[in-house]
């Protein structure tokens, strides 16, 4: 079947604890649900794709992608909601091309929430008025977020055939509802 935010759920729970896993599940699955309302799909089914797609990686990290269908078997999903998982970690952890907008979107909001999470983090003002302009020079210093690899962003974007500025702002839009969960609400209460 194809898996729902229930699914994604309850296989994260079992499998992952760490506040920041669980932090950077609830980042990707913002981002993409709203990557799936820029291409008029479905937003519930791309936002439990992006939560579920690390599922392996707190208990394998150094086998992360390798055990996806181990972890998700008691769910009998569909090959394609499996496939779309591990293409995430193409030319790095699996040799699975990104094909769909939907796995080319996982592979380009995985990297690139990291970046904008990193930048709302410095504002006393978080997630809340992070704009496109100020994101794009936290992208341009290495320095900042030096983990978050930019060209891996940029490949994803030219994948996707759209403007890395779009993308941001796609991505930035999607977090923001989610701020209190992401911890990006800043020092204002
Ligand atoms: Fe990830």
């Amino acid at each position: 079947m194809q898996i729902t935010m229930d699914i994604a759920r309850s296989a994260i729970k079992q499998n992952v604890q760490e506040e920041h896993l669980l932090r950077h599940a609830q980042a990707v699955s913002a981002a993409m649900e709203a990557m799936a309302g820029h291409f008029g799909e479905n937003p519930d089914y791309w936002a439990a794709i992006g939560y579920v797609h690390d599922v392996d990686f707190e208990r394998f990290p150094d086998e992360h992608c390798q055990h996806v269908r181990q972890l998700l078997e008691p769910y009998s999903l569909d090959e394609a909601d499996l496939r779309a998982i591990e293409s995430h970690g193409w030319g790095s952890c699996t040799d699975v091309e990104p094909i769909s907008n939907l796995e080319k979107s996982l592979y380009t909001v995985d990297e690139l929430t990291g970046i904008i999470s990193a930048a709302a983090l410095m504002r006393p003002t978080g997630i809340s008025d992070l704009s496109v302009s100020s994101l794009k020079k936290k992208f341009k210093d290495r320095r900042f977020a030096a983990k978050c690899d930019r060209s891996l962003i940029q490949k994803g974007c030219e994948m996707l055939g759209m403007e890395l500025a779009e993308v941001m702002q796609l991505c930035i839009d999607g977090m923001r509802p989610y701020h209190k969960e992401l911890g990006l609400s800043g020092n204002a209460e």
